[in-house]
């Protein structure tokens, strides 16, 4: 199992058996409430007929075509939505199956546009402390999480550097929103290229907002700042959406919210609100027709998957994006992000807290770990809270709550009202 105690479940499985609206059931017949959104993608609640009638209709029709040579319509009308849904100037779309395959295919895409470019010294990339950007070796590379590089840490990407974390708890502790201190932190890519020089680096790769380290919320001007360094410097602009994009924080992506438009966005998770895998790298025209323009006509970018745009994740993508729109769920995040921040800066005077932060429909609320073993308290309240009825997710010594953005606010004061009862219960 990814990212598991293998052995701690195995002598205490947890199964989930059915999910409707905001609730999964258990395998012993609990009702428990899902805080994280499934794993931060099921963003229109579960059990969507809409969904999953259009994914049923479309393997009845046709299970599955090649997009090597050949095509299906589905697919660039799905990209088609997805860019008219993002950012003007992410006009374009590849299609992966993951969050993970989205950020490999967003780094090479960078090298293959500096290259045919004529700058193919440009091969670095820099990403930040405590990133996350899946479990590919790229991912890997550029992410900034010890844990998930020190077993394979000989053998990673080897020009990769990193910005620091914008955690800073003695400035921030318990902002509301965006905390106020820290822009300066982006000045260290300036460093950087100081250090290696411009020329050599292809593109730089950032969690708008760092979510599986904790919820990480961006400085105010801090990206704007980003932004700057690498338009001076030639440096292309990755921003990693998989988990900011689709109404997380209140907008149709972090570049949105945030008004800082990136080169390229990785998406995944909600694109499909977590049926059937799939993810993507939107990019500039910029970056697209300078692909587009290999000599002669043949194929310009060498990579791709068996399963790109993949019927079934196209069928399940459009009837998701459309469920978006017809509900209004950005908006209705941006509408509840109000109470949901009083919601959970309620737990600020709780228990063994030492950060609440949040943005949108997300939030980290930080404990102070236990003398010599970080990560067991938040641990333990994990184990406490799936007893006691909701699925929240922890890293380090963070509890993440993000539940679906259909949450009614009964199930938000529900969820941070156990989350409360929990951190009483634990030592
Ligand atoms: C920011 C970010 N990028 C990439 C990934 C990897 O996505 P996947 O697990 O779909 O490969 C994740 C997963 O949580 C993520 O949070």
């Amino acid at each position: 199992m990814p990212f598991t105690a293998n052995r701690r479940f195995k002598a205490s499985p947890r199964l989930f058996v059915g999910a409707d609206g905001v609730r999964y059931s258990t395998a012993d017949g609990r009702q428990v409430l899902d805080g994280i959104s499934g794993m931060w993608c099921v963003l229109a609640g579960h059990g969507r007929k809409e969904i999953s009638d259009a994914i049923a209709a479309q393997a009845a029709k046709m299970d599955y075509a090649a997009s090597y040579q050949v095509a299906h319509p589905l697919a660039f009308e799905l990209a088609n939505r997805l860019t008219t849904i993002m950012p003007d100037g992410l006009d374009h779309v590849f299609f992966t199956n993951s969050g993970s395959e989205a950020v490999d295919t967003a780094l090479k895409i960078a090298l293959a546009y500096h290259h045919r470019r004529g700058e193919a010294q440009r091969r670095m990339f820099v990403g930040r402390a405590r990133g996350f950007h899946g479990a590919g070796f790229g991912g890997t590379s550029v992410g900034g999480i010890a844990n998930n590089r020190k077993a394979f840490g000989g053998n990673l990407l080897p020009a990769v550097d990193h910005l620091p974390d914008t955690h800073d708890p003695e400035r921030n502790a318990f902002s509301r929103g965006q905390p106020q201190w820290g822009a300066e932190r982006a000045d260290a890519l300036e460093e950087i290229v100081a250090l290696h020089g411009a020329e050599s680096i292809a593109a730089v790769i950032v969690e708008p907002m760092a979510g599986s380290t904790g919820v990480l919320v961006p400085p105010v001007g801090y990206l704007e700042r980003l932004r700057e360094i690498c338009d001076r410097h030639g440096l292309l602009l990755i921003f990693d959406e998989v988990i900011t994009a689709f109404g997380r924080i209140g907008a149709g992506s972090a570049a949105e919210r945030f008004n800082v438009l990136p080169d390229m966005m990785t998406v995944a998770k909600g694109l499909t609100n977590g049926t059937v895998p799939m993810g993507g790298v939107l990019m500039s025209a910029e970056i697209h027709d300078t692909l587009m323009s290999a000599p002669g006509d043949g194929i310009e970018l060498f990579h791709g998957y068996t399963y790109s745009g993949h019927p079934l994740a196209c069928a399940a993508g459009l009837a998701t994006l459309e469920v978006f729109e017809r509900e209004g769920l950005f908006e209705r995040a941006a509408e509840l992000e109000p109470y949901w921040r009083d919601a959970v800066h309620s737990l600020d005077d709780s228990r063994h807290v030492i950060d609440v932060r949040e943005v949108g429909i997300a939030a980290g609320i930080e404990l102070e770990p236990r003398e010599g073993r970080p990560g067991a308290r938040a641990g333990e309240a994990f184990d406490h809270a799936y007893e006691a009825g909701a699925f929240i997710r922890v890293t380090g010594d963070v509890i993440a709550l993000a539940p679906p953005l259909i949450i009614e606010k009964p199930d938000i004061d529900r969820l941070v009202g156990i989350v409360d009862d929990v951190l009483q219960a634990v030592d």
